[in-house]
C-alpha cells in the first residue's frame, strides 16, 4: 500500500512564491510516488477576517493555481475541506484529547492574536485541532509544508499519540516534509515570512506579470550598499534564495561572486531575478487562463476528489467512534 500524503492551503487569494516553494513544489513530486490528498482548507480560512462575497472566488483561485501548477487529478485527490464534514467530526473528538494550555501557548496562535486583536475567536484557538483532524482523518504519513507550520505538525503528532494511548491505536504519527524554500521572506520586511497579510508589495503572486514582479522586486529591501566582508542581510539572502530556485547556475554564481567582491549592483541582480521568476511561471499563467474557462471541468475534479477522500474519511470516523464507545 502506498503511503499517504496530506496538505492544504487557505483560500486567502492567489498563491504566492512562499506557498509554491514551501509547499506545492514538493506536492508535485510527491504525487508520482504517494497517495496524495491536497485541500483548499476553507474552514481554516474563516478563522481570520474574510469577505463572504469573495470566498467562492478565492477557493476557485486556489484550485486553479493547483491545477495550473501541475497537480494532476489522475494522480492525486483535490478536495475542498468543507465538502467533507468528517474533518469537523474528527476535530470535535480530538478536541477532547487536546490540552487547552498547549493550544493557548502555540506561537502561531499568539501571532494571530497580535495580527487580529479584534477577531480572537474559538476557531482561531482550535485551528491546530482542525488541522490535526485534516491530517489524521486520512491516516496520513507525510505532510509537506513550509517551516511556519512545524509547530502545528508537532501538535498533530502529540494528539495522535494521546488518542492512541488513551483509546487504542488508530493513527500513524504524521511527519512534516520540508524543502530548501521552506521559509521565504517578505520583500518589504525580510525579518518576517512572505505572507499576504503584510500587503501586496511584500509578496509575489504566481499569477503576477513580469511588470508587476519587476516593480515589486525593485523595491525589495537589500543591504544599504555592497559591504565587503559584512554578514549578508536577510533581504539579500532572500533574493539569493529566490535566485537559487529560479535562475540558472551561471547567473547565480555571477552575482554571488560580485557580492563577495563587494561590487554587486542590486538593480542588475533584481532585474535578472524578476525576469527569471516571470519566465518560470509563464506556462503556468497560460494554463491558468485556459482552466478558468472550464468551470464544469473543475467542478467534476472536485466531486471526484471528494468522493474518493470521503470513503477513507468515513472509515476512519467509524473506527474512531468504535474506539471511544460511540458506536
Ligand atoms: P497557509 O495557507 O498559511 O500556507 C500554505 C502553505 O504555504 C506555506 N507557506 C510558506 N512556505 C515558505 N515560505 C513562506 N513565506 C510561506 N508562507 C506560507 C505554508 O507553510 C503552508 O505549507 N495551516 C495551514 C493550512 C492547513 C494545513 C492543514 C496544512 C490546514 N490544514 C493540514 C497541512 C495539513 C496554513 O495556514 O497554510
Amino acid at each position: 500500500m502506498k503511503k499517504r500524503v496530506f496538505s492544504g492551503i487557505r483560500p486567502t487569494g492567489k498563491l504566492h512564491l512562499g506557498n509554491y516553494l514551501g509547499a506545492v513544489k514538493q506536492w508535485l513530486k510527491l504525487q508520482d510516488k504517494y497517495d496524495c490528498i491536497y485541500a483548499v482548507v476553507d474552514y481554516h480560512g474563516i478563522t481570520t477576517p474574510f469577505d463572504p462575497q469573495k470566498m467562492q472566488q478565492n477557493i476557485l483561485n486556489v484550485v486553479l493555481d493547483y491545477l495550473a501548477l501541475g497537480l494532476n487529478p489522475k494522480k492525486c485527490s483535490l478536495i475542498i475541506q468543507s465538502h467533507l464534514p468528517e474533518h469537523l467530526e474528527l476535530a470535535w473528538i480530538l478536541g477532547s484529547v487536546t490540552s487547552l494550555a498547549k493550544l493557548q501557548h502555540l506561537p502561531t496562535f499568539k501571532e494571530k492574536v497580535k495580527l487580529h486583536p479584534a477577531y480572537v475567536n474559538l476557531g482561531m484557538l482550535s485551528y491546530p485541532v482542525l488541522m490535526a483532524a485534516d491530517i489524521l482523518i486520512y491516516k496520513s504519513n507525510f505532510v509537506p509544508v513550509g517551516k511556519d507550520q512545524l509547530p502545528h505538525i508537532e501538535f498533530s503528532r502529540e494528539i495522535a499519540r494521546k488518542f492512541n494511548r488513551t483509546f487504542g491505536k488508530v493513527f500513524p504519527e504524521p511527519k512534516a516534509l520540508l524543502t530548501r524554500g521552506a521559509r521565504i521572506m517578505s520583500l518589504t520586511d525580510p525579518e518576517q515570512k512572505m505572507s499576504k497579510s503584510l500587503g501586496p508589495q511584500s509578496y509575489i503572486a504566481l499569477a503576477d506579470s513580469l511588470k508587476v514582479i519587476e516593480a515589486k522586486i525593485a523595491k525589495a529591501v537589500t543591504d544599504v550598499g555592497p559591504r565587503k566582508g559584512a554578514k549578508m542581510s536577510p533581504g539579500t539572502a532572500n533574493l539569493f534564495t529566490l535566485m537559487q530556485e529560479f535562475s540558472d547556475s551561471k547567473t547565480l554564481s555571477y552575482f554571488k561572486a560580485k557580492y563577495k567582491k563587494g561590487t554587486i549592483r542590486y538593480s542588475e541582480m533584481k532585474k535578472a531575478l524578476a525576469c527569471d521568476i516571470a519566465k518560470a511561471f509563464e506556462p503556468f499563467r497560460k494554463r491558468r487562463l485556459e482552466l478558468a474557462k472550464k468551470p464544469s471541468y473543475i467542478k467534476k475534479i472536485l466531486e471526484e476528489g471528494a468522493k474518493k477522500a470521503r470513503k477513507t474519511a468515513q472509515e476512519t470516523i467509524k473506527e474512531v467512534k468504535k474506539k471511544i464507545g460511540l458506536l
